[in-house]
């Protein structure tokens, strides 16, 4: 990272059947991943489900029961975490309160590059070849605080800093070991809503520049398709669906994926309700919901508010579920109305807020929905019978 932006050399990642356990609960259940050189792959999933053990165990803190871990080819297996060349930044990020931001950043430098003699204070100005570390420290730090647009923080202590600004000193002092593959683990979620949509957007752009592969931890879907090339969704210690972003969004593998990708609202009804009151069509038994004929589908049919419209009538030839308006909630262009369903079950359709005044308690329409984008889902255990019911996902 010497003078200007410097490409550092990607490497690929390879996890296979990744095992890590604590006592008797399995925080990692045979994970397997593929991560090309220069990409970036988030890891999204609920509070708990297993990300920061993946990537800690990725950077060798901590033991693995099973499985390789492979990194550029080479295996990493049993190298200590310095040894792997890994830069890690971790969820609850810590800098040295002590030292000014431009000694945070330098100090990974100063700890491999400076033998104790030269971290001791005068005591370098001795030895012409520690002087010249020291020079080149700095010129890398000045880099790097280039390259996060924070060169005139460098004098100040964390103390002085913002939320963000911090944010940014523990990136720079995880970016200039020059990392062949970078661990983020939630860097953004000290930061307010604003910051954090700047501050990933400047992110991405600069791993795009210096091209490191990059695993990146977040909880929030939006996050995930905003930045990265590729999701891998994790739920309860497995990875269920890798793919880029519209791939997962269209095509979620199971109900749960769908729901993740829906928030804060999914629909799912019963195939067997909709057999039951969907009219309308020029024939009922051509119906097909996301390619596959309702005719005969067992499970469960999941379609998105904004994938759903009301209108006071039936559109001619088209399929709709009739319903009555029980409540709207305003957010902000839009807003989502809540309508029941024949049978009683809830469901919610995106409309603009200015309609919600069209749509008073107790209005009676047709709700129609796009079938193609509708997915059909075995249905959850428990709930095969069960009216559906539009989820609040936490
Ligand atoms: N050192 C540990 N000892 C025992 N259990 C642990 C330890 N570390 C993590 N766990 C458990 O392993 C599971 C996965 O934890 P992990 O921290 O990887 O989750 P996470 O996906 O990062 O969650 P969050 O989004 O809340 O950070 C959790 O059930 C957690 O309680
Ligand atoms: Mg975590």
């Amino acid at each position: 990272m010497q003078g200007t932006d410097h490409t550092m050399e990607s490497q690929t990642l390879e996890i296979a059947d990744l095992t890590c356990r604590f006592g008797a609960h399995r925080a990692l259940d045979a994970v397997s991943l593929s991560v090309g050189a220069g990409e970036f792959v988030s890891i999204l999933g609920p509070s708990g489900c297993g990300k920061s053990t993946l990537l800690r165990s990725i950077a060798g803190l901590e033991a693995v029961e099973g499985g390789t871990i492979r990194i550029g080819g080479q295996s990493v297996d049993g190298l200590r975490p310095r040894d792997r060349g890994v830069a890690f930044v971790f969820q609850s990020y810590a800098l040295y309160p002590h030292m000014s931001c431009a000694e945070n950043i330098a100090a990974p430098l100063r700890m491999s590059e400076l033998g104790p003699l030269g971290r001791l204070p005068l005591l370098w100005r001795l030895s012409g070849r520690m002087r010249r570390t020291r020079e080149s420290i700095a010129d890398r730090v000045g880099a790097t605080a280039r390259q996060l647009q924070i060169e005139p923080l460098l004098g100040r202590r964390p103390a002085a800093l913002s939320g963000g600004q911090r944010q940014r000193v523990a990136l720079g002092r995880a970016l200039i070991r020059e990392p062949a593959l970078f661990l983020l683990d939630e860097p953004l979620a000290n930061l307010d809503a604003a910051l954090r949509n700047r501050t990933r957007t400047d992110l991405r752009a600069l791993q795009r520049r210096i091209g490191a592969t990059t695993l990146f931890v977040t909880h929030d879907q939006t996050e995930a398709m905003a930045i990265s090339d590729r999701i891998a969704v994790m739920f309860d210690g497995r990875i269920h669906q890798v793919g880029t972003p519209d791939e997962i969004y269209r095509d979620p593998e199971t109900l749960a994926i769908a729901r993740f990708f829906s928030q804060p609202h999914l629909n799912v009804v019963p195939a067997a309700t909709l057999r039951r009151h969907i009219g309308g069509a020029t024939a009922a038994g051509d119906i097909r919901i996301g390619g596959a004929a309702l005719e005969g589908m067992a499970g469960v049919v999941a379609f998105r508010p904004e994938d759903a419209s009301i209108r006071t009538a039936r559109r001619p030839g088209l399929p709709g579920l009739p319903c009555t308006v029980d409540h709207a909630e305003h957010a902000g262009h839009d807003a989502n109305l809540f309508v029941r369903l024949a049978d009683g079950e809830t469901a919610v359709v995106r409309i603009r807020s200015h309609e919600i005044a069209d749509w008073p308690q107790g209005a009676e329409g047709v709700l129609h929905f796009d079938l193609d984008a509708a997915r059909r889902f075995d249905a959850p255990q428990g709930e095969a019978e069960t009216p559906s019911r539009a989820r609040e996902v936490a």
